[in-house]
């Protein structure tokens, strides 16, 4: 989530691209003033790629939370910036 104009803004990240529509839009159609950026990541094998593609979507961005739904994290505590 990201802070911007005084709304908590959301970046959906999914494996799915069709899934991770679905939601934007039922988010958009109840929330319409939310931005919300979507990126396909799957978080499995060599997480290079993801977790670049993650840098630059959250690039000069106001991240507020993160909810790792995935579960899936480094094998220790790191800050996430
Ligand atoms: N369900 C339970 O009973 C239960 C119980 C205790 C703890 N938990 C924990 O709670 C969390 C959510 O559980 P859940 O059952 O809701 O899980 P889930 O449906 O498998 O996944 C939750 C979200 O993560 C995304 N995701 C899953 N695997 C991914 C991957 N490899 N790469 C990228 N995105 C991925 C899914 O989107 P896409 O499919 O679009 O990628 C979905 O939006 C997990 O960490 C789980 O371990 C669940």
């Amino acid at each position: 989530m990201y802070l911007k104009g005084g709304l908590v803004n959301l970046i959906l990240v999914g494996r799915n691209p069709d899934k991770l529509k679905d939601v934007f839009d039922t988010i958009k159609v109840k929330y319409g003033k939310i931005e919300i950026k979507t990126v396909v990541v799957a978080f499995s094998g060599d997480l290079d790629e993801g977790v670049k593609k993650i840098k630059e979507i959250i690039e000069g961005l106001d991240i507020g939370v993160l909810i790792n739904n995935v579960g899936v994290s480094y094998p220790y505590a790191r800050f996430f910036h």
